[in-house]
């Protein structure tokens, strides 16, 4: 009787709190399945429509990936060649509907030969965690597949080197979603973007010929560097089912589209890739 008469203490406010904020999850939770539900709905008829017996491995992702990896061989487009370990070029599940697109190896990814498995990669894999994700889930790549020397930005040269075999990357996963991880990736898809305005807001891009959501996010290094981006970088990764619950139900408003000049010059063609 008293509760309803009586301003509920405290205590009961912050547990009510608590009850909400573990409701939430619980529903992110099965957002982020359905994320997984709309990848098979919408690839499985590809599969199903081919006769029995047809060879479907260029209807296949994972595959896909196998020969553009081959194809990029042991790469010497650019002369970050010469002062890297090994070629880094991605890592996850072909499958996935959701891409994020870093910049360009560090000292570990160099080493082990994968995206992301640096301090940066830790703070990735920590967020990931909390919205309930895996590095499997999802697939990570970065703009440039070489470490450039002492971490420096990627040469105008550089990036556009290696910008075909993310192209080629993006066309076989078809994600729905790019999360990109600082300025060169974001630049690629949202040209007219700034990251201190930008961040954490999804936009619809034209890529390829398909349309995609971009979600622009600070790089994690940078996160790590000062304290005020680490603040905005796990609030826009904390975004990240609710956007994939919009756009599991329709409910992003699809009027603004951009269409970035540099996917129509550098889409490349299978002739571009194979003289590259
Ligand atoms: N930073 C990146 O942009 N990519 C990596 O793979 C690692 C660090």
């Amino acid at each position: 009787m008293t509760s309803i008469m009586t301003h509920p203490d405290h205590s009961t406010i912050e547990q009510t709190r608590e009850t909400l904020r573990a409701l939430r999850w619980v529903l992110s939770g099965h957002a982020m399945s359905g994320l997984q539900e709309w990848h098979r709905a919408s690839r499985s008829p590809v599969f199903a429509a081919e006769p029995v017996g047809t060879d479907t491995r260029s209807e296949d992702p994972a595959q896909g990936l196998m020969l553009a990896r081959e194809e990029l061989g042991d790469c010497r487009r650019c002369r970050l060649h010469t002062s890297r370990t090994q070629i880094v070029f991605g890592d996850g599940s072909a499958a996935a509907r959701l891409v994020f697109v870093g910049e360009a190896p560090g000292f570990e990814e160099d080493r082990q030969g994968r995206p992301f498995v640096g301090r940066a990669g830790q703070l990735l894999n920590k967020t990931l965690a909390q919205i309930h994700l895996k590095r499997e889930d999802v697939y990570i790549a970065n703009v440039i597949k070489h470490r450039p020397p002492e971490n420096r930005d990627p040469l105008p040269e550089e990036l556009s080197a290696c910008r075909p075999y993310l192209l080629q990357q993006i066309q076989i996963i078809e994600p729905k979603i790019i999360v990109t991880l600082g300025r060169f990736s974001m630049m690629l898809f949202l040209p007219d973007a700034k990251i201190s305005r930008d961040h954490g807001r999804p936009r619809w891009v034209v890529w390829q010929g398909k349309k995609v959501l971009v979600v622009p996010l600070f790089h994690p290094a940078a996160a790590l560097r000062n304290p005020a981006v680490m603040r905005d970088f796990n609030t826009d990764m904390l975004k990240l089912p609710d956007i994939i619950a919009a756009l599991n139900t329709n409910l992003l408003p699809t009027d603004e589209v951009i269409t970035p000049p540099v996917a129509q010059e550098t889409t490349p063609s299978e002739d571009q890739l194979t003289l590259l």
